[in-house]
């Protein structure tokens, strides 16, 4: 069974430095080899140097274990200086695979916070990788060599650290238990705190102007201190279990001290076995002490590697797919079904079309219809539960989404623009985009002469979102950017949502220019005048396909929608405040 289970990822990527992980192996038991120079110096001084007087010795001896002492110096150097460097090749090998699936895990499911958690799991993963943490962890199997030394010495030495040993795990076992769940909670206020500062800064003008402010400060200022209330608990019981483990040492060593002092007056051991023994003792638990201090990283990091590793679990990596040809004939939808990312609930049922090259299709229908999901699931953001969408019969999942992306335009509904000049934006950020390209886009969709009177023309820096633009203004740049590199489905989301008249005939003629050289154009309309590019029209709602055919049959069979002109009590109204009606 567990053969079935995919690799872990991370414990691949760690797996890749493995040669690393060797040489800090090599040097780990060395290094725990040469804590022995202390204990062996006190040794022989007391046992063999001054009873002998001889200063001979004593000069060789320290020359000796001065040179010890700089060539562990030199390899505890070299082992810190090599984790830092697995830790960073392993964040290195991750962190793009880390970035596309924050993006592509938004696409599949209801975010939780503000999504970026992933990176900062990673970055926790690198962080005590590169910390003195695992260093603890590395020393601690030496444990029993220790212990067993201490036998050597004497029996009773060792039962002494044997049992200190034996307390000490278990106070580490406890850390565990009882920092786990602190620890998991702490994160997930962090995650809530930062999802709420996060969406106050998004919304910042309309908290201001509505007052709403404060309310969100309290909203956010209550997960703060949950959040700072579960570190100081596992702080508290990390720093507790610390402190007796600390204490447990130096009881330890003076025990060890105190049996041996009985042993030598019994005339069972030399004075120097007592305080080598006593030494070695601490120093055998000394490890065991430094992981209890490293616990509540520890945990926090096996947290974060447990949750990357389901993460990268759930989003495997697309498979490789073969090339195919630039789309040129047809669109067809089968059947499909929506449910949106994170939801159960159907939103849009067996929808089925099919549309040749050069045709137009507008879909309208009341809020809430489901267009707007349709038509993510038209351009691959949502995989449908049921059916199947072919761009020249071929599924979308047998395109490589990148490839798939130049042959697609889309403009959401909330348009999304990035940060950027409006030359990048409308050339998808793509690496020396071609001006000739830019233009003929931004002809296309009729926004030359708009951009050109923007401060900086095509260089103008359009801010987070496009901050710096009227609506209006971004929603043309982001038609501009659906037709950059003539792609053969083009998909608009209510494009003409905050377009003038001007606007909606730019967007008129991009349409028409989109069928006339081949393209497929699909738009989503509220207002009838965005279909006068298009042939075919699909009604919407409730989820369902209510008519579709030609637009001209489709709309005489539509009911009269009583937006159009004001009715009988909008005109009263206007009537009684001296306006008179259109
Ligand atoms: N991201 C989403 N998560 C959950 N439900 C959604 C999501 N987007 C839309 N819906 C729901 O799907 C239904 C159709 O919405 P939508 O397609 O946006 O309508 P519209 O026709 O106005 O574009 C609505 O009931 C809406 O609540
Ligand atoms: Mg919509």
């Amino acid at each position: 069974m567990a053969s079935k289970v995919p690799e872990d990822e991370l414990r691949l990527a760690l797996a890749a430095c493995h040669r690393a992980l060797v040489v800090v192996a090599i040097a780990s038991a060395i290094i725990n080899a040469l804590y022995l120079t202390g204990s062996f110096y006190m040794l022989q001084v007391y046992d063999r140097v001054i009873p002998s007087r001889s200063v001979a010795t004593l000069v060789g001896l320290s020359i000796l274990v001065m040179l010890l002492y700089g060539f562990q110096a030199i390899l505890d150097l070299i082992r810190g200086r090599m984790l830092v460097r697995i830790a960073r090749s392993l964040g290195q090998d991750l962190s793009l695979r880390v970035y596309h699936s924050i993006s592509r895990l938004s696409l599949t499911s209801r975010s939780v916070g503000d999504g970026l958690q992933p990176m900062r799991d990673l970055d926790q993963v690198r962080g005590f990788l590169s910390s003195p943490g695992p260093l603890a962890f590395l020393d601690l199997p030496w444990l029993p060599f220790y212990v067993g030394i201490c036998f050597l010495f004497h029996f009773w030495i060792g039962c002494a650290a044997l049992l200190g040993a034996l307390f000490l795990v278990m106070l580490t076992v406890l850390t565990d238990r009882f920092t786990k769940g602190p620890q998991r909670a702490a994160t997930a206020f962090a995650v809530r705190r930062n999802a709420l500062a996060e969406s106050s800064r998004r919304n910042a003008e309309a908290l201001y102007t509505m007052g709403m402010t404060s309310r969100l400060a309290a909203q956010w200022g209550e997960a703060n201190v949950k959040y700072l209330d579960a570190q100081q608990r596992t702080s508290d019981i990390g720093g507790g279990f610390g402190a007796i483990s600390k204490t447990a040492r130096m009881v330890l060593q003076s025990a060890m001290l105190g049996i041996g002092s009985y042993l030598v007056i019994n005339q069972q051991a030399t004075g120097g076995v007592i305080i080598a023994g006593s030494i070695i003792g601490g120093r055998a638990l000394a490890p065991i002490d430094l992981v209890i201090v490293h616990w509540k990283n520890f945990v926090s990091c096996r947290q974060s590697w447990h949750r990357l590793n389901d993460l990268l679990r759930l989003l495997p990596e697309p498979p490789n797919q073969m090339a195919l040809p630039k789309p040129a004939a047809t669109f067809e939808v089968e059947t499909i079904s929506v449910v949106p990312a994170g939801e159960t609930r159907i939103v849009v049922h067996d929808v089925s079309l099919r549309l040749e090259k050069g045709r137009g299709l507008g879909i309208v229908g009341p809020s809430a219809g489901g267009k707007s999901c349709l038509v993510r699931a038209l351009v691959g953001i949502w995989k449908p539960v049921r059916g199947t969408i072919r761009i020249d019969g071929a599924a979308l999942d047998q395109w490589l989404p990148e490839t798939l992306g130049q042959y697609i335009g889309y403009l959401p509904q909330d348009v999304e623009l990035l940060a950027g000049t409006v030359a990048e934006n409308i050339s998808r950020f793509e690496p020396g985009a071609d001006a000739a390209k830019v233009l003929a886009a931004a002809n296309l969709a009729g926004v030359h002469d708009l951009i050109l009177r923007l401060p900086n023309g095509y260089e103008t820096n359009i801010g987070e979102n496009g901050s710096s633009l009227s609506a209006g203004q971004r929603q043309r740049i982001a038609l501009a950017r659906a037709l950059y590199g003539d792609p053969f489905l083009v998909v608009l989301d209510e494009p003409n949502s905050n377009l003038d008249p001007e606007g909606e005939e730019a967007l008129t003629r991009a349409i028409l220019a989109v069928r006339a050289r081949g393209g497929i154009a699909i738009v989503v309309a509220h207002r009838p005048s965005a279909l006068s590019g298009v042939d075919l029209v699909m009604v919407m709602a409730q989820g369902r396909c209510q008519a579709f055919g030609p637009k001209e049959e489709v709309l005489s069979n539509m009911p009269r929608r009583p937006s159009a002109p004001p009715t009988l009590g909008a005109r009263r109204v206007l009537n009684e405040i001296g306006v008179s009606p259109p």
